[in-house]
C-alpha cells in the first residue's frame, strides 16, 4: 500500500469553463405533479421516520442472534500483563470471549489497515494505546448478559506514561507506536503551494499578521451510535452485514481484502442511518470484532455502541494546531499566506481522506482571496488518543482551513483599521476572474463572493449595526459583528486525483423504468438523513418528466446498488446526483428512438417538452414518457432491445466550489462573560437548487453544528490521556434552546461543469459558521486589546479575557 510520508500536493489540469451568471431565483421547469427540481417537495422518507417506523441497525433482529459487549481500557497507555476470561466464560449465557490473541491466531486480524494506509490495532496483545481502547469482546445470548460478563473479565495492566500533546510527542521521548519499524511519532509531512514564492511575498509585504489557532478535537455526536449485525452463514460461506456505514461498497472491498472472504460472498446493507456526519466512514475495531464473532460462533452477532463508548472511542474530528501568517501590501491587498500545522492523529492515521490528501483539502486555505503565493505545511503526529481525522460535516479539513483564513483576514482588517466587510469586498476574487486558479492549485468553478456578502449586509443592516455598536461601546456595552465569507470545495472527486485505497472517487446511478411508467433508481451513495429518496427522485423527474412520487430511490445495499464511494463531504449531489441526471439522459435518448418509431417520424423531427416527445411544430403529435415506457416492453423498434434502463458512473471533471457569506451579531455580558448570538444571517450559494426546503433544512442544521464547536463542544484529555468529556453532561451539544433564529438568504451561481449546475451544500454551514461567531466575539472586544480566542469560546474565556483587559476588575 502507498506510504504517505513527505508528500507534496499536486493537482491535475481541469477543463476550462466560463463563469456563470448569479441570480437569486430558484428555477422551476416542471409542473407540481411532476415535482422536478426547484419544488419544495415534502420528504418521501419522513412518513416512516415520524411514525417511528425507520429501520436502523438496532432494529435488525435475526433468529438465534447473539450480542457483543466490548471491554475497554481504563488507561491511555499501559502494558497488558494478562487477560483472565474464566469468570466471564463461566457466566450462563456467555458464548465466547474474543481477545487480541484470538484475532492473531485467526490470521493476524489483531491489526487492520486504515483508509489512509496506516495500521490500527483491532484488539491489542501487549499494550493499550488509548483510553477506552477495545481490549476484548464478550459474546452472549443477551445484551445485558454480555454487558454483565464484561465486568467479570480481569485485565492486569502496568500503566505507562502517556503522551497526549502532539508537540511533546514530536520529541519522541515516548514512542506511541513501538510496533512500527520507524521509532517516531512523526507520521507524515505534507506541503502545498510554493515556499520560495511565499518567502518572497512576505519579504516585500508591508503588513504581516501572525496567530496561533487551535481547532480542538470534537465529536460528531450523531443521534444513532455505531453498530453492526454480522451474519455469517457457514454453509453458503456468505457474510451478510448490517452496518452503520456511509460507504457500504468501500467497506465491502476493505472487508474482503482484510478477511479473505471473496467480495461476492459479502453483502453489506446500510439501512436507515441516524446521522453520519463523517463518523460512519472509518472502519472501527468494533465492526471487525463483531464480524469475527459471527465467523467464530456461526451465529448472527449484534454490536451497538452505547453513548459513552461512542463519545469516548470513535468519531473524532479536527485537532489541528495551526500557526498562520498573512501578508498584505501597503494598500491592504492580501498577498501571501504561510501556515504550519500539527495534525494530532491519535494512535493511527485513520482519517477518511482521499488517499493522496493526508491533510484533506486543507490547501483550500487561501479561501476567497486571490493571493499571490501560499506555503502550507502539515505534519501528522501520533499521540495516546483514539484515532481522529473524521471529516465531521466537512470536505476533509476544509473547516479547519476556512476557520484559519477567515480569522486571519479579520485580524488583518482590524489591525489595518479597516472595516472587515469593506476589507473583504476589496480583497475578494472578483466574479469575472472565474474559473479561478488558486495559488495552491485548485480551479474554482464559479463564484460571486461580492454578491453574497452584499446580500448578507443588506439583510442584516450592516451599516446600522456598526452605528449601534459604536453608540453602545461608548456606554461600555459590548456587541460584536462577525463575518465569514467562505469558499467550500466539495464533490470528491475527479478520478485523476481522488481515490480511496486506489478506488477512484466516481459515483453511480442505475435507473429502471417499469412498463407502467413507474421507476426504481439505485445509487452508490447513502443518505444519513439528507433526504436523498426525495431529491434524487426530483432530479430524475426533471430529466424524464416522470412524477417524483413515482420514482423509488434505494441506496445502501451492496447486492443491489451500483458500486459507489458513499456519502460524505457533500459529494452526493456533485457525483451521484450528476450520475442520476446522466443515466436519465441516456434513458431519454432511447425514449426518443421509441417515440420516433411510434410517431413514424425521424428523431430530428422531435422535441422534448417536460414529460413527452412531440413533433416540432405539431405538439398534438406526442408520446408521453409513460406511453414510451409501455412501448419499451410491448412495441419497441425491432432494431433496439426491449426495456428502458440505464446506468452511469460519473467521474466529475472538477470539484464544485459552493460559497457563502455569514454575518453574526453577538452581545457580551461583561459581568458573567455570557455570549448571546442575537442575529445570524447566512447567505449560501450552492448553484442550482434541487429542493429549497431540503437545502434550508441542511443549512439550519449545519449552522447549529457550526454553533456547537464555536461555543460549546471540545473533547478534553488530562495529562494521562483520560477523556474528561466522556459523557453528555460534559460534552455540551447545543439544543434548540441554545440556537438562535437562523435567517437564511441565497444567491445562485451555477456550477458550469455539473450536468444541472448544482454544487453540494450539506456542510457549507458547518464550515462557515464557527469563524463568523468567533469573529463577532473578538470584534466585540478588539478595542480592549483582545486579538484572538480559540473555539469553543466559553463564557469563562470571555470573562477571563475581559478581566485581563481591564473590564469588570
Ligand atoms: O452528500 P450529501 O448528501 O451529504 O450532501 P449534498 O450533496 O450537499 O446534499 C444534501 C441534500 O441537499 C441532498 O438531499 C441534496 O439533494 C440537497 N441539495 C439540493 O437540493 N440542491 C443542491 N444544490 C445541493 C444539495
Amino acid at each position: 500500500m502507498p506510504q504517505l510520508n513527505d508528500r507534496v500536493e499536486t493537482h491535475s489540469r481541469v477543463p476550462d469553463t466560463a463563469n456563470a451568471e448569479t441570480t437569486d431565483t430558484v428555477v422551476i421547469k416542471t409542473p407540481e405533479k411532476v415535482c422536478g427540481m426547484g419544488h419544495r417537495m415534502k420528504r418521501k422518507e419522513d412518513p416512516r421516520f415520524i411514525q417511528g417506523k425507520g429501520r436502523f441497525v438496532d432494529d435488525i433482529k435475526l433468529p438465534g442472534m447473539l450480542y457483543m459487549s466490548i471491554v475497554r481500557s481504563p488507561y491511555a497507555h499501559a502494558k497488558i500483563l494478562s487477560i483472565d476470561t474464566k469468570a466471564a466464560l463461566a457466566m450462563p449465557g456467555v458464548v465466547a470471549v474474543i481477545t487480541g490473541q484470538d484475532l492473531k491466531a485467526a490470521g493476524n486480524l489483531h491489526y487492520m489497515p486504515t483508509l489512509m494506509s496506516d495500521t490500527q490495532p483491532v484488539l491489542p496483545i501487549d499494550k493499550v494505546l488509548y483510553y477506552a481502547q477495545e481490549v476484548c469482546a464478550v459474546i452472549a445470548t443477551e445484551r445485558y448478559i454480555a454487558a454483565d460478563a464484561r465486568e467479570l473479565v480481569v485485565v492486569d495492566y502496568e500503566p505507562l506514561q502517556a503522551v497526549v500533546d502532539p508537540h511533546q510527542a514530536l520529541k519522541d521521548e515516548i514512542i506511541v507506536r513501538d510496533d512500527k519499524e520507524k521509532k517516531t511519532n512523526h507520521v507524515w509531512h505534507w506541503s502545498a503551494g510554493d515556499k520560495a514564492a511565499t518567502d518572497a511575498v512576505f519579504a516585500r509585504a508591508a503588513h504581516v499578521v501572525k496567530e496561533k489557532i487551535y481547532l480542538p478535537r470534537i465529536h460528531v455526536c450523531s443521534i444513532e451510535t455505531c453498530g453492526m449485525v454480522a451474519n455469517y452463514d457457514k454453509v453458503r460461506e456468505h457474510m451478510q452485514i448490517y452496518m452503520t456505514s456511509q460507504a457500504p461498497h468501500a467497506h465491502r472491498t476493505v472487508f474482503a481484502l482484510v478477511s479473505g472472504i471473496p467480495e461476492h460472498k459479502i453483502q453489506i446493507i446500510s439501512p436507515d442511518i441516524g446521522g453520519g456526519f463523517g463518523g460512519k466512514v472509518p472502519v472501527y475495531p468494533g465492526y471487525v470484532v463483531c464480524a469475527v464473532a459471527s465467523l467464530v460462533t456461526g451465529k448472527p452477532v449484534k454490536w451497538i455502541e452505547d453513548r459513552s463508548e461512542n463519545l469516548q472511542a470513535d468519531s473524532f474530528a479536527r485537532d489541528y494546531h495551526i500557526t498562520a501568517e498573512l501578508a498584505a501590501d501597503a494598500n491592504g491587498k492580501l498577498t501571501g499566506l504561510r501556515v504550519k500545522t500539527i495534525s494530532d492523529c491519535g494512535v493511527a492515521d485513520a482519517a477518511a481522506n482521499p488517499s493522496k490528501f493526508p491533510a484533506g483539502l486543507y490547501s483550500i486555505a487561501t479561501g476567497s482571496y486571490p493571493l499571490e503565493a501560499a506555503d502550507i505545511v502539515v505534519d501528522g503526529v501520533y499521540t495516546n488518543k483514539p484515532p481522529g481525522g473524521v471529516a465531521y460535516r466537512c470536505s476533509f479539513r476544509v473547516t479547519e482551513a476556512v476557520h484559519m483564513i477567515e480569522r486571519m483576514v479579520d485580524i488583518m482588517a482590524h489591525d489595518l483599521g479597516r472595516d472587515p466587510a469593506e476589507f473583504r469586498l476589496a480583497n475578494f476574487i472578483k466574479a469575472d476572474q472565474f474559473p479561478y486558479k488558486s495559488c495552491t492549485g485548485w480551479v474554482y468553478d464559479s463564484g460571486n463572493y461580492e454578491a453574497a456578502l452584499l446580500k448578507a449586509m443588506a439583510m442584516i443592516d450592516y451599516a446600522g449595526l456598526r452605528k449601534e455598536q459604536l453608540e453602545k461601546r461608548a456606554r461600555g456595552v459590548l456587541m460584536g459583528i462577525g463575518i465569514s465569507s467562505f469558499t467550500e470545495v466539495v464533490g470528491a472527486g475527479p478520478a485523476a486525483d481522488f481515490d480511496i485505497l486506489g478506488i477512484k472517487m466516481f459515483d453511480s446511478a442505475e435507473i429502471r423504468i417499469h412498463p407502467t411508467g413507474k421507476a426504481i433508481a439505485r445509487l452508490g451513495t447513502k443518505s444519513q438523513g439528507q433526504g436523498h429518496e426525495t431529491t434524487y427522485a426530483q432530479i430524475i423527474a426533471e430529466e424524464l418528466g416522470l412524477p417524483a412520487a413515482d420514482i423509488q430511490v434505494e441506496e445502501g445495499d451492496t447486492d443491489t446498488a451500483p458500486y459507489g464511494l458513499g456519502t460524505y463531504a457533500s459529494r452526493s449531489t456533485p457525483t451521484s446526483g450528476a450520475a442520476a441526471a446522466m443515466a436519465a439522459r441516456k434513458i431519454r435518448a432511447k425514449a426518443k428512438k421509441i417515440a420516433a418509431y411510434l410517431l413514424e417520424v425521424g428523431e430530428d423531427d422531435l422535441e422534448w417538452n417536460v414529460d413527452r416527445f412531440q413533433v416540432k411544430g405539431s405538439p398534438d403529435q406526442k408520446k408521453t414518457i409513460q406511453e414510451i415506457a409501455f412501448a419499451a416492453y410491448t412495441n419497441h423498434p425491432p432494431d433496439i432491445q426491449a426495456g428502458l434502463e440505464a446506468t452511469d458512473y460519473y467521474n466529475p471533471p472538477n470539484l464544485t466550489f459552493p460559497f457563502g457569506s455569514y454575518i453574526c451579531v453577538v452581545d457580551l455580558d461583561t459581568g458573567t462573560g455570557q455570549i448571546k448570538v442575537r442575529r445570524f444571517v447566512a447567505v449560501d450559494d450552492c448553484g442550482h437548487i434541487i429542493n429549497p426546503m431540503i437545502v434550508e433544512g441542511q443549512i439550519e442544521g449545519g449552522l447549529t453544528m457550526g454553533l456547537a464547536p464555536a461555543l460549546f463542544e471540545e473533547i478534553v484529555y488530562d495529562e494521562n490521556g483520560q477523556n474528561l468529556t466522556g459523557t453528555m453532561a460534559d460534552y455540551l451539544v447545543p439544543t434548540a434552546v441554545e440556537s438562535p433564529k437562523w435567517e437564511l438568504g441565497k444567491t445562485i451561481t451555477p456550477s458550469p461543469h455539473h450536468p444541472f449546475g448544482a454544487k453540494g451544500v450539506g456542510e457549507s454551514p458547518t464550515v462557515g459558521a464557527p469563524p463568523a461567531i468567533a469573529n463577532a466575539i473578538v470584534d466585540a472586544m478588539w478595542h480592549l486589546g483582545v486579538r484572538h480566542l480559540d473555539i469553543p469560546i466559553t463564557p469563562q474565556k470571555v470573562w477571563k479575557a475581559l478581566r485581563e483587559h481591564g473590564v469588570g476588575n
